[in-house]
């Protein structure tokens, strides 16, 4: 059987949907779901700005798509799933005091995993010598990381908290 995808650019196109599924679902459905769930108004608000962030970032794949003269098309990423269900039966298992920990926890994890696709898009796009692409995906990229870094600190805050709430 002939190999389906051949090419760096074909490879590109396939991982670009995979991101775009990823970004979809966090913008319809994973982040709306976080933000309704936390209480630490911190959290809330950077979740709020991300989420208005990640509703751009579908949009930047989809120009990315358009630049290579394609129609975007969202590939099932079952790596984001995987995250996704992880997290959902954790959360079946933890006390509500703890529900904001363990959502800094799946928000730093899908960042890292955004962060790491859009690392190999920048490479690729880079060699197929589109540098509208890279610019596009350079956006997303950058503003995942702060995400990141946001979460970051929230997540280390929060466990502090805890922590002396336990003593
Ligand atoms: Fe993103
Ligand atoms: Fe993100």
């Amino acid at each position: 059987v002939p190999a389906e995808i051949r090419d760096t650019r074909q490879l590109f196109l396939h991982e670009l949907g995979d991101i775009l599924f990823v970004e979809r679902r966090l913008t319809d459905e994973v982040l709306p779901k976080l933000i309704d769930e936390v209480k630490d108004r911190e959290l809330w608000s950077g979740l709020k700005r991300h989420h208005s962030q990640t509703r751009k970032h579908a949009a930047n794949v989809e120009r990315v798509f358009a630049e290579l003269g394609e129609e975007p098309k969202a590939e099932e990423c079952l790596g984001f799933e995987g995250l996704k269900s992880e997290h959902e039966e954790l959360a079946k298992e933890v006390s509500p005091d703890l529900v904001d920990v363990i959502d800094t926890g799946a928000a730093a994890r899908t960042e890292h995993y955004e962060i790491a696709a859009y690392d190999g898009l920048i490479a690729m796009a880079r060699s197929l010598k589109e540098p509208r692409a890279v610019a596009l995906l350079e956006e997303n990229l950058k503003e995942d990381k702060d995400a990141l870094l946001h979460v970051t600190r929230a997540a280390k805050r929060l466990a502090r908290e805890q922590a002396k709430e336990s003593l």
